[in-house]
């Protein structure tokens, strides 16, 4: 199978199986969607607190308990993130693709429209791609990528600030909070940016699961056991 080294466009000969996600990168992808599961709805209850019952709130601490439980989720959310990251440098080709799109290649870029033209139901096939498509790097970088980092800053800062001014949490986190002019504005960007990352999430799962269904390759098993396999009379065979 000939592949271009860059974009990761198959250009002709036999399909093969290749082997793309890694298990660093399988295990993040599921262990942060399981984080997102309750972050998002524990982060709402924070944003917009229920009551939580009729007796005495000390002794329900259920407002506590949601702020615990999204704080787990969050460290969840957070060290499989550092690792994914550090996984950019350790790992394969394609555990680099959302992160650093090859944005210096003109078979990229060529890619990017043709796979546009795909889905704006312009071209019949889509190319085939043994990592991400063009337009699938593009759209994780500026939506997961971007996102994950913004709610993350903005999550460590509002944490931060239970410990004051001065301490070590503030003194690493706190620029964040003068950055965006106070408490309200970080409280505001950590609350919208879920709302991003959410419309990101509901696409995404519509895609891979339409992919898996229409294309010529696995998508929904590649994040499983990391193999992308090419169905029978897929195109370029
Ligand atoms: C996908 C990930 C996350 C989502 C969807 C999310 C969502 C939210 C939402 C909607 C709020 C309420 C904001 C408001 O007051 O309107 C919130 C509060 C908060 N989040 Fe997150 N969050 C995420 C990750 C994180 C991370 C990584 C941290 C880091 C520690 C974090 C720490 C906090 C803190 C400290 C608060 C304020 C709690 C309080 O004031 O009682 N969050 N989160
Ligand atoms: C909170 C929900 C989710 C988020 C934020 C999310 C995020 C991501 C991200 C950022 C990637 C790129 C991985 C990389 O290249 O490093 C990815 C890939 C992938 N995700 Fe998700 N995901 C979510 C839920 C799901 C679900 C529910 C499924 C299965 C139905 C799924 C299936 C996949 C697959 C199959 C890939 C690889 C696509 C390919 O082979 O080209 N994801 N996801």
């Amino acid at each position: 199978m000939v592949v271009d080294p860059v974009s990761g466009e198959v250009l002709g000969g036999k399909l093969q199986q290749v082997y793309v996600y890694e298990a660093p990168v399988r295990i993040w992808h599921w262990a942060m969607m399981l984080a997102m599961l309750v972050l998002a709805p524990t982060g709402y209850l924070i944003g917009s607190p229920w009551n939580g019952g009729t007796g005495e709130a000390t002794f329900s601490y259920f407002f506590g308990t949601i702020r615990l439980v999204h704080f787990l989720a969050a460290a969840v959310f957070v060290v499989s993130f550092v690792v994914r990251v550090y996984w950019v440098f350790a790992g394969n080709h394609h555990a680099r693709s959302i992160f650093l799109p090859p944005v210096w290649s003109g078979r990229w870029w060529s890619g990017l429209f043709r796979q546009m033209g795909y889905y704006l139901f312009l071209r019949k096939e889509s190319p085939a791609w043994i990592g991400h498509n063009p337009l699938a790097q593009i759209a994780m970088f500026a939506m997961y990528v971007v996102g994950a980092f913004i709610i993350i800053l903005t999550g460590l800062s509002l944490f931060s600030e239970q410990f004051g001014w001065g301490s070590v949490w503030m003194n690493l986190f706190g620029w964040v909070n003068v950055l965006l002019g106070g408490s309200q504005m970080v409280r505001l960007v950590h609350h919208l940016t879920m709302y991003y990352l959410l419309i990101f999430a509901v696409i995404h799962m519509y895609m891979v699961i339409r992919e898996d269904v229409m294309s010529g390759e696995s998508v929904v098993g590649t994040m499983i056991n990391g193999l992308r396999t090419f169905k029978a009379g897929a195109h370029k065979g």
